[in-house]
């Protein structure tokens, strides 16, 4: 999960990295209380998670509260590179004299952590990594030893940062390792770090990307999530451990096992083809073992769904067999009730399918269509959803 600068800056507020004041604001007003708050020039900021916001017009510096409400009621609603600006941060303006890069990540080409650091900060990094690569500085970290201060100057003073400062970075680096371990990070990012003209280096702006495989390890990391960007149906469903992705199509998709589930979509789009370009409207694969809650879950997120119209449940029998999936697929129908308003095609096929199919067809519930091959049903799914 990728965090808003904001959120970035909390945590480094929390982690003792140095920052300066800041808040985060949703409308014009909100932002000039806060820029009252924080009191004299402060720097107006979109929030949003893309890079190059300055370029854009997303950075504003404003010269006083008042002032900050002009910027912000100009910066939000902004559409940068397709995010649209929901809100903004009011940081308090720096005196900058210098602005340098500094970043820990996860260097996945190369089986490890990197430190990267450079004098030539504030601008596109990627540029500086382009045109002068002899201005950043690479250095991969032993995860098991970290980032001692003693490590971190000799980083620092291989990058040629100028002495003076040289200290205070290491420090900064050091503090920001543990940003990277504590949180589970796999980037975190500082662009600019400056010094300012009274001397001190200061994290002006901060990019971090958490990893979610460790979620489970920082339950406050949820409250993270910017909900306005997740899908309500995807939301449903990671509440109820469901593995699914909303896609644009019609044909709502079950299956068990994530390899059938994206065989069925390819055969979906391609029957939808001769029904006016029908396509599968997500991916949802119930797994192995689906009992009739997995399916009734599974099946009212996907008849939830106002674009989807007609069902596709494909199943193979493995170590699940197609009776036990039958039957879950009666009692999910008995336990939506009135909720179930879609035509739903099945296909089972695999262990116990001839008792599977008995079941569906004792049960003859009108919604349900069988169908014995996986390409006609695929052929019926779509043309039901093209009617
Ligand atoms: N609090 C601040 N005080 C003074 N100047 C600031 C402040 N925050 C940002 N700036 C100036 O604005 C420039 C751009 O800010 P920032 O790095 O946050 O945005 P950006 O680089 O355009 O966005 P992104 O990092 O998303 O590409 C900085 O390099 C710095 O010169
Ligand atoms: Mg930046």
């Amino acid at each position: 999960m990728d965090l808003f600068e904001y959120q970035a800056r909390d945590l480094f507020e929390k982690h003792g990295v140095p920052v300066l004041a800041g808040a985060v604001a949703t409308t014009p007003d909100e932002a000039h209380a806060a820029a009252l708050a924080i009191g004299g020039k402060v720097v107006v900021k979109a929030q949003v998670k893309v890079g190059g916001r300055g370029k854009a017009g997303g950075v504003k510096l404003a010269i006083d509260a008042a002032d900050a409400r002009e910027k912000a009621a100009a910066i939000l609603g902004m559409d940068i590179k397709g995010h649209v600006v929901g809100k903004v941060m009011i940081a308090q303006a720096a005196p900058i004299e210098a602005e340098y890069y500094l970043a820990i990540l996860l260097d996945r080409s190369n089986r490890t952590f990197l430190v990267m650091a450079s004098v030539a900060g504030g601008m596109d990094i990627e540029q500086v990594a382009r045109e002068t690569p002899e201005k950043l500085a690479k250095v991969p970290v032993n995860s098991n030893h970290g980032i001692s201060k003693l490590e971190a100057l000799k980083i620092i003073q291989g990058a040629q940062f100028p002495a003076d400062i040289a200290e205070q970075v290491a420090d900064t680096l050091v503090l920001i390792w543990k940003v990277f371990v504590d949180e589970d990070a796999t980037l975190v990012e500082i662009n600019p770090l400056v010094k300012t003209s009274d001397g001190r280096i200061i994290a002006l702006d901060g990019k971090v990307t958490l990893d979610d495989n460790a979620g489970f390890r920082h339950l406050d990391h949820e409250a993270l999530v910017d909900q306005s960007a997740t899908n309500p149906l995807e939301a449903l469903a990671k509440a109820k451990d469901l593995n699914y992705v909303k896609l644009d199509g019609e044909v709502g998709i079950i299956g068990n096992g994530a390899g059938l589930v994206m065989s069925t979509l390819d055969v979906v789009a391609y029957a939808g083809e001769k029904f006016g370009g029908v396509k599968p409207a997500n991916f949802l694969d119930i797994g192995g073992g689906a009992s009739a809650q997995v399916m009734a879950d599974g099946l009212s997120i996907i008849l939830g769904d106002k674009d989807v119209k007609s069902v596709f449940v494909n199943v193979f029998g493995g170590i699940t067999s197609c009776d036990a999936v039958a039957n879950g697929i009666v009692q999910a129908l008995e336990m939506l009730g009135e909720k179930a308003t879609k035509p739903i095609v099945v296909r089972l096929d695999g262990n116990n399918v001839i008792e599977g199919r008995a079941i569906l067809n004792r049960a003859a519930h009108p919604l349900i269509q069988q169908l014995d091959t996986m390409d006609g049903a695929a052929a019926r799914a779509a043309e039901l959803a093209a009617k």
